[in-house]
């Protein structure tokens, strides 16, 4: 059977408008990336999310990641994260004074004017790649309604028996550190998450795949598979009033490969990485 690789990269956060060393660590890590791609030449990058730096509405960091992320000598999906459309509502465990911008429909019309559908279906060999719009859910947005109608008519029925792996930029609500605790800010909220685990449970997903923590765990509650990738660029900084996720917070990527139906995931960790907080 073929062997398909794919590279999982998570959280580059490319821009200016965060600071010169912010922009600096995340031009130094892509670099790195770009390299890579260039040599090893995946079948596919998939990027979930937070692919500026900091503020979706920043234009000239929109061009930026875009013009970065469509050079790379392979072919590329992405799904937005908090950073690039908005976030949810409510996020628990996140400092008072932190404010982020919510997500709205305008917001990602604007990112997939840019990008094409927010949400996708790819299929490779036996295996169906699927891309969700987290941060859509819970918001009540027509976006959202479009995914659900999505998820539920078009793309799980057309699984149809075959390996599924999904990519998001929040993992599942079940999560081993957010025991008990309901809209952490690490997980899709929790209404929303428990409806998309009851469609994806009868097609038995080989994983769901995110990012967002900027920590690589790849752990298994309630039957599904959980991995986050990474950050490419860097670290959340640590806060004592903010709770921490789980995982290895070394910059990189994952390495994917698909073979005889399974999935095996290795860590790339480039030398020389910068320390940079993303
Ligand atoms: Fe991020
Ligand atoms: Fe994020």
């Amino acid at each position: 059977m073929t062997s398909r690789t794919l590279f999982h990269v998570s959280d580059p956060h490319l821009g200016h408008s965060g600071g010169d060393q912010r922009a600096h660590a995340a031009e130094t890590a892509w670099a790195h990336l770009h390299a890579s791609v260039a040599r090893e030449r995946p079948d596919l990058v998939i990027i979930t999310g937070d692919l500026v730096v900091d503020d979706p509405d920043d234009p000239t960091d929109r061009a930026l990641a875009h013009a970065r992320i469509t050079a790379l000598d392979a072919p590329v999906l992405v799904v937005p994260g908090n950073h690039d459309v908005g976030d949810h509502a409510h996020r628990a465990g996140l400092p008072a004074d932190w404010h982020g911008t919510l997500v709205s429909e305008a917001r990602v019309l604007t990112w997939e004017a840019q990008w094409g559908p927010s949400f996708w279906l790819r299929e490779l060999d036996g295996w169906v790649l699927l891309g969700i719009n987290a941060q859509i859910l819970g918001s009540g947005l027509p976006a959202e309604q479009r995914q659900w109608e999505w998820l539920e008519r078009e793309a799980l029925p057309a699984v149809a028996g075959r390996q599924l792996l999904v990519f998001s930029h929040e993992s599942l609500d079940a999560r081993p550190e957010t025991d008990g605790e309901s809209d952490s800010w690490m997980a899709i909220p929790s209404a929303a998450s428990a409806r998309l685990e009851a469609l994806l449970a009868p097609h038995r997903p080989v994983a769901v795949c995110a990012g967002h923590t900027h920590r690589h765990l790849d752990w298994r509650v309630s039957d599904i598979r959980g991995i986050t990738a990474p950050s490419l660029t860097g670290a959340i900084p640590e806060r004592s009033d903010m709770t921490a996720a789980l995982g290895d917070q070394r910059p990189g990527w994952l390495r994917y490969t698909l073979e005889n139906g399974a999935l095996r995931v290795d860590q790339e960790v480039p030398t020389l990485m910068p320390t940079g907080a993303a």
